[in-house]
């Protein structure tokens, strides 16, 4: 069924959230928000699909966006902060998913930067973007994808994906999710826009089991390298110590477990 955005409302506090405009198929939320004139836009503002047909995920994959059957969505901020921390919205987003299917007894697992996993595969992500306007931020695209009536995935994403519905055994009401991750959201903006990033992070940790374990990450410059998740920094950049101690930091990548350092 489509979201009821009158229901969302009902469930939702006060909060930064402006509009909630729903379209019922989009190629993709973020595409949309991205290309909107600045007149129709303003900080607060989402963007839903029902469906969504050039669903976009991170490193250039697709999103599957099947019809009625996620949340596919897309909150506009504009941040008047440098590009350095946009990273950290990225989080705030993962973040506020976590928890809001907390609420409904789902511990699902941060795998930074981006992904929400439960028993390691992927029931949620987010994808922000930013437009600018030469050295000025218009405005970031903080774009969310959450896995939540799927039954079943396709063939090729079965081994990697799983739903809400698919944990539970059960339907999942949208309208209240919906609406506890927009909440959760404007609570950390405003913990963000106050410069309180180390609050952020420490929540951040709490829910990733990737610390202190071994891992492989392949960066966004072709680099590869093993060592051991000792930090997020105030940033958002994944801070990785070899064995010999050296610590080096990383703004983006792919990290998986280190499957030989659990061998012994
Ligand atoms: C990822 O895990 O790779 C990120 C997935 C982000 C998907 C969401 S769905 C709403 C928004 N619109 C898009 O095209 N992508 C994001």
């Amino acid at each position: 069924m489509k979201v009821d955005i009158k229901g969302v409302k009902e469930y939702m506090n006060n909060n930064i959230i402006e509009e909630l405009k729903y379209f019922d198929s989009v190629t993709s939320t973020n595409e949309l928000a991205l290309n909107m004139v600045s007149s129709k836009i303003q900080e607060g503002d989402v963007i839903i699909g029902g469906e969504q047909t050039k669903g976009r995920g991170r490193l250039k994959r697709n999103w599957y966006s099947p019809q009625y059957l996620g949340l596919w969505f897309s909150i506009i901020v504009k941040p008047a902060k440098d590009f350095e921390r946009i990273p950290l919205l990225t989080l705030i987003g993962a973040l506020s998913v976590q928890q809001a299917i907390k609420n409904i007894k789902i511990n699902s697992d941060l795998k930074w930067p981006n992904d929400i996993l439960y028993n390691n595969k992927k029931v949620g992500g987010v994808l922000s973007q930013f437009r600018s306007d030469g050295s000025e931020i218009d405005r970031v695209v903080v774009g969310i994808g959450l896995n939540v009536n799927q039954r079943e995935f396709p063939e090729e994403l079965q081994d990697n994906s799983i739903s809400l519905r698919m944990i539970k055994g059960t339907v999942i009401e949208k309208e209240k999710l919906l609406a506890d991750i927009l909440d959760n959201f404007s609570d950390f903006y405003k913990l963000f826009k106050d410069g309180e990033y180390s609050k952020i992070i420490c929540s951040w940790k709490k829910e990733m089991s990737m610390l202190n374990k071994q891992i492989i990450i392949n960066s966004s410059n072709g680099n590869k390298m093993k060592g051991k998740v000792v930090d997020i920094s105030n940033k958002g950049e994944l801070i990785i110590e070899n064995t010999k101690g050296v610590k080096q930091k990383f703004i983006a990548g792919d990290v998986s477990i280190d499957k030989n350092s659990l061998r012994f």
